[in-house]
């Protein structure tokens, strides 16, 4: 399996002491912010074992969901698209974010989803030049194809997935993954999705579904903690696997995908 473009940044935020404040519709119960803040050091520091630079971005009190700021903003090789959320208590998270990537990437090449297009970039996977777009509760159909023509424009392909009929996935990586080359892994209910054919798709096994929101950055495959199935399978597909325990993230809808923009 080939290893997919190798990543040298990243971009995160610190969890605010309102993150429990934030949307979920989880049946967790509320997060421990002392102990998510444990987990997300743990993230960063996993990022820089894998050679990367991390921005942290401080707590913003404003936005309880700041911290999933995969959302925010998509990032490729050939230019950065900010997205309009599709949750309104989560639109104003953008310009801060447009504001930290400016360093790397010049405003005047950033473009933008307008309304009446919405688009969380946790629904949009990568897959070495293909993008894969979910059409999700927060993600329209507006915002899907604004995202297709300008992937289009700079010679990118991409398929969109609905997932408003799959439950249990709020957003397209929730439930899927790109480990590298043609492999992908997937919850049951994408995994027979036509958008998928023709790629190599590991089936997450039936109740770690959670474990479908890993990452590939670079030479491993960083893992939620607490899916032995999953890391198994990835270990026997020749992938080395970081486990980070990300539980208090799970109780506010979101994973180690949209802990951090990584280009
Ligand atoms: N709590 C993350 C989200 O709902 O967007």
């Amino acid at each position: 399996m080939s290893a997919p473009a190798k990543f040298t940044r990243a971009l995160v935020r610190l969890p605010d002491d309102n993150f429990a404040d934030g949307l979920t519709a989880s049946c967790l119960g509320p997060p421990n912010v002392a102990q998510a803040r444990a987990q997300h050091a743990n993230y960063v520091w996993a990022l820089e074992a894998c050679g990367l630079t991390v921005t942290r971005l401080e707590p913003d009190s404003r936005h309880p969901d700041g911290t999933f700021v995969e959302d925010t903003a998509l990032v490729t090789t050939r230019g950065v698209l900010l997205t309009r959320p599709g949750a309104e208590s989560r639109r104003g998270e953008v310009a801060a974010i447009a504001h930290a990537l400016e360093e790397c990437f010049p405003a005047a090449e950033t473009e933008t989803i307008h309304a009446p297009g919405t688009l969380d970039a946790g629904d949009v996977g990568e897959a070495d030049g293909h993008f894969f777009i979910g059409i999700s509760a927060r993600t329209n159909v507006a915002g899907a194809q604004q995202l297709a023509l300008w992937l289009a424009a700079r010679g990118f392909t991409s398929t969109t997935v609905d997932i408003r009929a799959l439950p249990g996935l709020l957003h397209l990586k929730s439930g899927f993954a790109h480990l590298g080359g043609r492999q992908l892994a997937a919850v049951g209910a994408l995994a027979a999705h036509p958008a998928l054919h023709g790629w190599d798709v590991l089936l997450v096994p039936p109740g770690e579904d959670y474990a479908a929101n890993c990452v590939r950055v670079n030479d491993v495959v960083l893992v939620p903690a607490g899916f032995p199935q999953t890391s198994a399978l990835l270990r026997a597909a020749g992938l080395r696997v970081v486990e980070l325990d990300v539980s208090e993230f799970r109780k506010m809808d979101g994973g180690l995908s949209c802990l951090s923009l990584r280009w």
